[in-house]
């Protein structure tokens, strides 16, 4: 073969090379599509959070999710004993809903202690009032506690207590504010230690 006519013939099976490879990769992505399809079309694989409880207010008037229907809340789950992190997420909370004026009365700032023991509605009472009128403190029987806990993927268990210390112990408990719309339904979440009142008032007032 004469240079040209190579040079040619090695142009045309190039073109029929990728042609080739073309055609594969288009069959290729096809199978990939319809395999995600019925992947999309199956069971919803983002697990729920939130959903109903059943508790106790901090006046000792049993509560249910439903009697917050039409208003938003902001839900955290603490304890009155927590040294520091609790009251730091309760203050921002309220403070954030402070500087979202109006649209804040929207929002119902909720305390679900995980120390149900300790925390009996009297409790409760003297704790929330030292953040202002807002906020709304739950107990109720530990399975009941246990239940709305599950229900938000909440982690929590009694730290051991230090030698000495008698009674006193600590709880370990995630960190989580929960933002729930008016109808119930988890909406999303904020990790409190890593959010200001600021913050949280601008990204609340996007949404309210
Ligand atoms: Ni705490």
């Amino acid at each position: 073969m004469r240079p040209n006519v190579r040079r040619l013939v090695i142009a045309l099976w190039t073109v029929v090379f990728i042609a080739f490879i073309g055609l594969a990769v288009r069959v290729y992505l096809a199978t990939g599509n319809s395999d995600s399809m019925t992947a999309t079309t199956g069971a919803p694989l983002a697990p729920a959070i939130g959903g109903p409880f059943t508790l106790m207010d901090h006046t000792g008037r049993p509560v249910t999710d439903a009697d917050f229907r039409g208003k938003w809340m902001l839900i955290y789950f603490g304890y009155t004993y927590c040294p520091d992190v609790c009251p730091t997420s309760l203050t921002t909370m309220v403070d954030a809903l402070d500087l979202l004026g109006e649209a804040g009365t929207k929002v119902v700032p909720v305390l679900i202690t995980v120390d149900p023991e300790r925390d009996t509605p009297a409790q409760l009472a003297s704790y929330v009032a030292a953040f202002g009128p807002r906020v709304v403190g739950l107990t109720g029987t530990a399975e009941q506690i246990a239940a709305a806990a599950k229900a938000y993927r909440v982690y929590y268990a009694k730290a051991k207590p230090k030698a000495g210390d008698g009674e006193v112990y600590l709880m370990d408990h995630s960190s989580i504010v929960y933002l729930v719309d008016p109808q119930g339904k988890f909406h999303q979440h904020f990790a409190s230690h890593q959010i200001d009142a600021d913050e949280m008032a601008r990204r609340l007032r996007g949404i309210l």
